[in-house]
């Protein structure tokens, strides 16, 4: 049976691409079963539509409830029984409830080279702080905020011209890579946490 994913989108979907275009090639092991967002009309999940995978969406409404809000999302992601949870580009951060059902499942994907640079702008932090290198992170998602174990990164140079979006744009080429690269990774091979490190058995 194939290793099940739940992608979880906020915005353009390009990350979500990636996995739906290799899931098309032989040995990429990983089933993408639904795509969910926080927003409703989004790009990301007009390609999910496209490539006939099932969505859903669930707003935040302002004010309301986080902690509901949270355990109705683990609902939601849990009616889809997946191995693997993968949040490519949304913007919320999952709470308590998710954390339990999903832990150790969970990946996220980040514009910059953690530690350094967490939040929501790792591309744009980086360069007004002048690093020469950055990248991209894919982590398992833990209680803080773009703090879980790195599972792989990838290098990015600066160029001097860059703006925060010419940068940020070269950082997702190679973070498409990386994302599929770790997915498929984790669906076909044991691995295990050992303190901070990942350890693939294979
Ligand atoms: C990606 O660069 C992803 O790392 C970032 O949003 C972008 C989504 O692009 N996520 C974060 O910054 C989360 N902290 P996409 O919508 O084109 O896939």
């Amino acid at each position: 049976m194939a290793f099940r994913v739940v992608v979880l989108v906020s915005g353009s979907g390009t990350l979500l691409q990636s996995l739906i275009d290799a899931q098309a090639t032989a040995g990429f092991g990983a089933r993408i079963v639904a795509v969910g967002s926080d927003r409703s009309g989004i790009e990301g999940l007009e390609r999910a539509d496209r490539a006939a995978i099932p969505t859903f969406s669930h707003p935040l409404a302002k004010g309301a409830d986080r902690a509901q809000w949270d355990r109705q999302l683990t609902d939601l992601v849990a009616g889809y029984q997946p191995d693997l949870v993968v949040l490519a580009g949304f913007m919320k951060l999952v709470g308590s409830a998710f954390l339990e059902r999903f832990g150790g499942r969970i990946i996220n994907s980040h514009p910059a080279l953690l530690p350094s640079f967490p939040g929501m702008h790792g591309a744009r932090d980086a360069l007004e702080y002048g690093v020469r290198i950055t990248g991209s992170t894919v982590f398992l998602v833990d209680e803080g905020v773009d703090s879980g174990v790195i599972l792989d990164q990838a290098a990015v140079e600066v160029r001097d011209d860059d703006t925060a979006d010419t940068l940020h744009e070269r950082i997702k080429v190679t973070e498409r890579e990386l994302l599929v690269r770790v997915v498929q990774r984790l669906a076909g091979h044991p691995w295990r946490i050992d303190g901070r490190k990942v350890r693939w058995d294979d």
